[in-house]
C-alpha cells in the first residue's frame, strides 16, 4: 500500500509517496537522492546509515518512513553551515577514514553521542582524557568501520567532545 509522507531533512521538506514497507534509509537514498546515510548491514548492526531525529541518533534502515511521517531528520550533508562541522574538520585533520564508506555515519553519531554525553545519561562528561577515549569507545561502539580506522577516529572525536 503506497502512502504520501513528508520527510524534513537537513531543513528541506520532501512530499514523496512510498510503500508502506519503506524504511528511512530507502526513502533517503532511492527516492530522494540523499546518499550520506549508508547502507551497510540493513539489519541495525553496522550504524552506516545513522542519522539524527532531532538529537537522538538512529539506525534509518530499522524506521518505517510511514512510521516519521513529518519528522526532522538530520544526515552528515546538514551538519555543516558555512564551514565544516568541528568533528568534519577533526576527521580529516587526524586522518580518520580510510575508504569512507562508514564516515557519514561515524560523524552523525558522534554528534548525537556529543549530545547524549552534555545531557549526562547515562554517565556525566569527564574531563580525564583516558576515560573520555574509553567512554567515546563504548558509545561509539555501536558504529563499525570495516577497515579498522578506529585509531584515528576515537582521537578526533575525543578532541571535539572535550
Ligand atoms: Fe543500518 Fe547497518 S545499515 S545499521
Amino acid at each position: 500500500m503506497d502512502t504520501e509522507i513528508t520527510l524534513v531533512v537537513d531543513g528541506v521538506e520532501h512530499s514523496l509517496v512510498v510503500d508502506t514497507r519503506t524504511t528511512v534509509l530507502d526513502a533517503l537514498r532511492e527516492r530522494l537522492g540523499i546518499t550520506s546515510p549508508k547502507k551497510g548491514c540493513d539489519h541495525g548492526q553496522c550504524g552506516a546509515c545513522t542519522l539524527l531525529l532531532g538529537d537522538r541518533r538512529v539506525n534509518s534502515c530499522l524506521m518505517l518512513a510511514v512510521a516519521y511521517d513529518g519528522a526532522n531528520l538530520r544526515t552528515a550533508d546538514g551538519l555543516a553551515d558555512a564551514d565544516m562541522h568541528p568533528l568534519q574538520r577533526s576527521f580529516i585533520e587526524h586522518d580518520a577514514f580510510q575508504c569512507g564508506y562508514c564516515t557519514p555515519g561515524q560523524v552523525v553519531s558522534a554528534v548525537g553521542m556529543m549530545q547524549e554525553m552534555r545531557e549526562g545519561e547515562p554517565s556525566a562528561v569527564t574531563p580525564d582524557a583516558a576515560e573520555l577515549s574509553d567512554e567515546v569507545r563504548e558509545r561509539m561502539s555501536g558504529n563499525l568501520c570495516r577497515c579498522g580506522a578506529y585509531a584515528n577516529m576515537i582521537p578526533a572525536i575525543v578532541e571535539v567532545a572535550q
